[in-house]
Formats: structure tokens, C-alpha cells, sequence
């Protein structure tokens, strides 16, 4: 019999190239999860197209207007309707209420562009440059009620290499982010 599929819900605010990575992934038949819901906080996120081009539920919903404890309650009520059982952060540029960060203790994760606990924040591919790093990468992460805190589930690293800008270097890390957040989203799914 088929393994049963843990239900995700990913939570986006722009581009959303890690949540297409993660929709992909899921429609391979031995992939532990399905994508059941995508949320975004910008009503035109370009990530919303690429999900619903793949027939997947969407709330789209700005946050403007609302203070954050009751926004992130109506995003918490969208993702129960939705059966999620654990929720993937993929470029959601919103601080998180410490109330809905509890509700999704030890399942929720995001990705970060850094080898963490360096550089959380923004910029951090600049910001790597500019400190002389030889190496970068990305993370995935159980999300705590700290920014960019919390366990390490896995790590990609990529060299800078000489003559790198930001724009080059995020883009040979974002390669890395493809690939690791399935497989860092896969191994939590199945409880390793
Ligand atoms: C990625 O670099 C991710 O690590 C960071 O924000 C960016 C989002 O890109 N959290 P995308 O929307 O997934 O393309």
C-alpha cells in the first residue's frame, strides 16, 4: 500500500522558486508529502500562478490593515481547513507571532540563504562577500519563535569564488535551495 502523504502548506510572499521546488518534488510517488495548500501575504506574489497552474489551493491574502496576531490567525485557520500538517516557509517576508510560531512547534521550517547561525537577516549574500567568506550556502530550519533561529535540519554550501557579486552568488546558492528544502522537508516528514 502507498505510504500516506503528509499534508503541506507552504507560505510564500514573492518569486516562490523554493515552493516550485517543493510542489515538484512532491510529484514523484515516493515523495513522504503533498503540497495541499500555498499562502501568500502578497495578493500577487508570482509563486501563486506556478501553484495554481498545478491545481493547488491557494489564500491569498494581504496583511495591510491587520495586526500581525490576527493575520497569522486567518493564515492558521486557511491552513487547518486544509488538513496541513506541517508548514514550509519559502521566501514569507513576515515576522511570525510568537502564538502561531507555538501552534507549529517542531512542524514548521523555513529556508534561509546563509549557512546558519551566520548571517541571518537579509543581505546575507552581500554580506558574506563582504567579510571575505570562502564559502556560503543555505539552510533549513525548524523555525522558532527567534528570526532565522532555531534546530539545523540540513546544509548546502557553495564557494565564493573570485569576482563574485551578490546576484551570481545567490543564484549558485539558490540551485543549492532546490534541492536541499525537499529533501530537509522529506527527511522531517518521515521522522528522521
Ligand atoms: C530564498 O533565497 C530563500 O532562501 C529566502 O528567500 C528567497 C526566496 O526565493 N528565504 P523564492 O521566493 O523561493 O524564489
Amino acid at each position: 500500500m502507498a505510504e500516506r502523504r503528509a499534508k503541506v502548506g507552504i507560505l510564500i510572499s514573492g518569486r516562490g522558486s523554493n515552493m516550485a521546488s517543493l510542489i515538484e518534488a512532491a510529484r514523484r510517488p515516493d515523495c513522504p508529502y503533498e503540497v495541499v495548500l500555498v499562502v501568500s501575504n502578497v495578493p500577487d506574489a508570482a509563486g501563486l500562478a506556478f501553484a495554481a497552474a498545478n491545481n493547488i489551493p491557494t489564500f491569498a491574502m494581504s496583511h495591510i490593515g491587520l495586526k500581525r496576531a490576527e493575520f497569522d490567525a486567518l493564515v492558521d485557520g486557511a491552513l487547518r481547513d486544509a488538513g496541513v500538517e506541517y508548514v514550509a516557509l519559502a521566501g514569507y517576508m513576515r515576522l511570525l507571532s510568537p502564538g502561531f510560531v507555538e501552534k507549529w512547534a517542531g512542524r514548521m521550517v523555513n529556508i534561509h540563504p546563509s549557512l546558519l547561525p551566520a548571517y541571518k537577516g537579509l543581505d546575507t549574500h552581500q554580506r558574506a562577500i563582504d567579510a571575505g567568506e570562502a564559502k556560503h550556502g543555505c539552510s533549513v530550519h525548524i523555525v522558532t519563535a527567534e528570526l532565522d533561529d532555531g534546530p539545523i535540519l540540513a546544509q548546502a554550501e557553495v564557494p565564493i569564488l573570485e569576482g563574485d557579486d551578490a546576484d551570481a552568488l545567490a543564484g549558485r546558492v539558490l540551485i543549492e535551495e532546490h534541492k536541499l528544502y525537499p529533501a530537509a522537508l522529506a527527511q522531517l516528514v518521515r521522522g528522521k
